[in-house]
């Protein structure tokens, strides 16, 4: 398959959707009513229930199945944490200014949305000034021709004060990563210090995007569940046995340099084998996400594994996949994964003079030779005076890395700027045995990073569905019931005294065994059944003047429209074995 008949595939829905999300409580612009501000929205109740119960799905796959910890850090970090990490000088996105009506756009985006010119981020400055120039491009709020205008890096952090005064700035975490590697040290501890151990964390984080845009696919605030895997890569590998056979569509680097590029149709297993995933521990996690998401109804027709070319590639990553949903007809990043190497940790260490390192203990111990030096100060100090202690630096250093400079009767040092020669018997020189158990070593992080409000986002795209029932039009959901927010809607036929007390008891009972419950009395039982079909509720419960009789309710499932009937003492039980896939609606007695 050609990426561009996957992108004919399907119709543009999300004018609906949106509509759909904000009459029915998914999602909407928030603070409205004073005007509102871009990139910011509020879940309503559904979407606060989906995404709840996405976050909730996250947690059970990534921490508890995989054995991983979760922690739950600040979103205001101090400033140094931002030094260390590499976000104050470099985490930009390129501002183009309009010079007439001054409106701010995202220069790589302008570029994209204008030339046919792909993943125009990864590009330099100059590049993108010369290509706005070329295509003549335009400001898209009042038309005026941008060429010439010079782009800007724009540091997405937000600033704040911590305390009063500004003696202590800090920022609103752009990622929720940080959090976790700036704990290392106590976190390592709760692993017992032992390789490998995986740190997740679910929460907000903050980007003071250019121009946000597409509903909440690029919003200014935003929820991330992230997972930072520590390895030795000397020595751990993952289980590749679990995910080798789980299939996927991979758009490599290869592919997208050539100008009919077709997607990779693979296992996991053949991708690492062949090399297209380079790291078998990136293998793993595209495994087990390609499983999860399916499992919570992404459609594996409109997603795919797309690696970054090397211009996109952050700061830290060697190598970087993202998994990415089709969405009226365009690409849109869920989740990346990327192989970060030792940065972190290492720039961490840097920054905190703090340990960031585990043991690695040999399987036997070993002797090894350790050069050292003693230098002698009574002849260094009156030598080199201030200059004393950097010299005994280099010494050092140079007795780590290179033993034969101590072979002749001096020793070339280099200390503030010049070269010195030492006597070497002023140096106390010496190559001892000893024997060690292991060795310090920083580890290495394989991040899985997932941006939950596009998730939820293609969920709800990738559920929606128009139909016919009755000879009437449909809309409605087909969402998963592991994440759809209502699971059941309760309802008594009519408005009778009767019906409605055995419908509120049945309700609380529902709840009570763990389900998210609406009991719905008014209008028509038609418009009630539309109502939770618009919502995406997997089984909506009627009980009629028969229940008072037979002690049994009418079940209907929300994509078929089929009905069964359905004992009220078994039905808790019912749904539960429903919603945890262990029964299908049509297998049921009824
Ligand atoms: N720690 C790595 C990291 O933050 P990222 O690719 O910048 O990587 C991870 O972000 C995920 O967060 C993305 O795949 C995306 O789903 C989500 N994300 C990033 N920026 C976003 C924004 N402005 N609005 C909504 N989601 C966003």
């Amino acid at each position: 398959m050609s990426e561009q008949q996957a992108l004919a595939e399907t119709p543009a829905i999300s004018e609906q959707l949106i509509e759909l999300a904000k009459r029915r409580g998914y999602f909407f612009a928030a603070s409205e009513i004073y005007g509102g501000v871009g990139g910011f929205y509020t879940f309503g109740p559904q979407g606060a229930a989906l995404k709840g119960n996405v976050e909730d799905a996250w947690r059970d796959r990534f921490a508890l199945e995989e054995g991983n910890m979760e922690i739950d850090a600040p979103t205001i970090m101090p400033e140094p944490v931002f030094e260390s990490s590499g976000h104050l000088e470099g985490f930009d996105d390129m501002l183009i200014e309009c010079s007439e009506c001054g409106e701010s756009t995202r220069a790589d985006h302008l570029v994209e949305d204008n030339t046919g010119i792909e993943e125009a981020e990864g590009l330099p400055i100059e590049e993108v000034e010369e290509i706005v120039a070329e295509h003549e491009l335009a400001c898209p709020a009042c038309g005026a021709g941008l060429a010439g205008v010079a782009i800007d890096d724009f540091n997405l952090m937000f600033a704040t004060n911590i305390g009063p005064g500004d003696s202590q700035p800090g920022y609103l975490r752009p990622e929720t990563a940080q959090g976790i590697f700036v704990e290392f040290p106590r976190l390592k501890e709760y692993a017992r210090n032992t390789l490998p151990f995986g740190v997740t964390q679910i929460g907000r984080a903050y980007r003071n995007e250019i121009s946000p845009r597409r509903s909440i696919i690029r919003t200014r605030e935003f929820t991330q569940a992230e997972l930072e895997f520590f390895i030795d890569p000397d020595a751990d590998e993952p289980v590749l046995s679990d995910v080798e056979d789980v299939p996927v569509t991979l758009y490599p680097v290869t592919e997208q340099q050539k100008d009919d590029g077709e997607y990779v149709e693979t296992t996991i297993g053949e991708a690492v084998e062949s090399g297209t995933i380079a790291d078998p521990w990136i293998g793993y996690f595209l495994g087990i996400t390609q499983e999860w998401y399916a499992t919570i109804g992404v459609d594996m027709g409109r997603f795919r594994f797309r690696q970054h070319l090397a211009g996109e590639r952050a700061h830290y990553a060697s190598d970087c996949w993202d998994a990415e949903s089709e969405i009226d007809g365009n690409w849109i990043e869920i989740a990346g994964f990327a192989h970060r190497g030792d940065y972190d940790l290492s720039k961490h260490a840097e920054g905190s003079g703090e340990r960031f390192t585990v043991f690695r203990q040999y399987d036997e111990p070993k002797t090894v030779e350790q050069a050292t030096v003693d230098p002698d100060m009574s002849y260094l100090g009156p030598e080199f005076g201030g200059e004393a202690g950097t010299v005994v630096d280099g010494l050092e250093a140079l007795a780590q890395t290179d033993r034969s400079a101590f072979e002749g009767e001096t020793v070339a040092v280099d200390a503030g700027g010049d070269t010195h020669e030492i006597p070497v018997t002023k140096t106390g020189f010496e190559v001892t045995e000893e024997t060690v158990a292991g060795e310090h070593i920083v580890p290495e992080v394989i991040e899985p990073s997932f941006g939950v409000d596009r998730l939820v986002y293609t969920l709800l795209h990738h559920a929606y569905r128009e139909d016919e029932v009755d000879g009437e039009a449909r809309t409605y959901l087909a969402l998963e019931p592991e994440v759809a927010p209502t699971f059941a809607g309760v309802f008594p036929l009519q408005s009778d005294a009767e019906l409605e007390a055995t419908a509120t008891e049945i309700a609380g009972e529902l709840r009570a065994a763990g389900h998210s419950v609406t009991y719905d009395d008014s209008g028509n039982i038609g418009r009630r059944y539309r109502r939770q079909d618009e919502v995406g509720t997997p089984f909506c419960v009627t009980v009629d003047y028969e229940s008072l009789e037979d002690d049994a309710v009418t079940v209907r499932e929300r994509d078929t429209t089929g009905q069964k009937r359905l004992a009220i003492d078994d039905l808790a039980e019912t749904l539960t074995a429903l919603r945890a896939g262990e029964v299908a609606f049509e297998d049921l007695e009824g």
